[in-house]
């Protein structure tokens, strides 16, 4: 045994392939079980496809960047459930895609902020930040409250992900263009952070 441990330490070559091969194990291990699992796969009680507003903001979202500096998951530590609240669960992210979870958090955690504020406070806070939290070091973002929104592009994008499975109605989509008409990014965006948590199961 030790004899064969000096071998392959001694070795590069060898030693990188083993590595290899230790590391796609565990990966297998850990990985191929939850792609059978219904759990994962599941929406939870009352998760839908996001609608037409909330779906442009998450465009919004990632187009901006924010998840440079949030991330959408809450661990199953208690100072995080304490201070944001339920821990995430793989059933409230089948309709993310891609998913925001994340691990950067310059700020702080998003999954559970919907209802945290109100839609003022959102609108203020995305176009000046420093106007309601004074030591913030978020940037703003103005110019969300010039953009309108391109409902044929929202239901491009929502037909598109109707034929990757969501659950979206032809009638949905077909009311997309009328629902964010006369909108801005700005309006969307705080939907969407509104929506964020809003059916996560309630407690730590
Ligand atoms: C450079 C890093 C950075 C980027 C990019 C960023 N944020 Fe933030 N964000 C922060 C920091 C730091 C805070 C905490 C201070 C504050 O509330 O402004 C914060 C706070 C927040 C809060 C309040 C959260 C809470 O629970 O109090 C929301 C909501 C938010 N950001 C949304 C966004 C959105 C939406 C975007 C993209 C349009 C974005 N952020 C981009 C750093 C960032």
């Amino acid at each position: 045994m030790g004899i064969a441990h000096e071998k392959i330490e001694k070795n590069i070559g060898l030693l990188a392939v083993l590595v290899a091969v230790a590391v796609s194990l565990g990966g297998l291990a850990e990985i191929v079980p939850l792609m059978f699992q219904a759990e994962a796969i599941k929406p939870l009680p009352g998760i839908k496809p996001y609608p037409a507003l909330e779906l442009a903001g998450r465009d919004v979202y990632i187009r901006e960047g924010c998840y440079n500096c949030h991330s959408q998951m809450v661990r199953t530590l208690r100072f995080e459930t304490e201070r944001y609240g339920h821990y995430s669960l793989a059933g409230e992210s089948v309709y993310d895609r891609p998913f925001q979870w994340g691990s950067k958090r310059t700020g702080p955690d998003l999954a559970r902020v919907g209802g945290r504020y109100s839609d003022d406070w959102h609108r203020v806070h995305l176009i000046d930040p420093r106007a309601v939290v004074p030591e913030s070091n978020m940037p703003g973002f103005p110019w969300l409250q010039d953009n309108r929104l391109d409902g044929r592009q929202i239901a491009a994008h929502m037909t598109a992900l109707q034929r990757l499975g969501d659950p979206y109605t032809d009638e949905e989509i077909a009311q997309a263009p009328a629902e964010v008409a006369g909108k801005t990014e700005l309006d969307a965006v705080v939907a969407y952070l509104q929506g964020l948590g809003k059916h996560a199961p309630r407690g730590n």
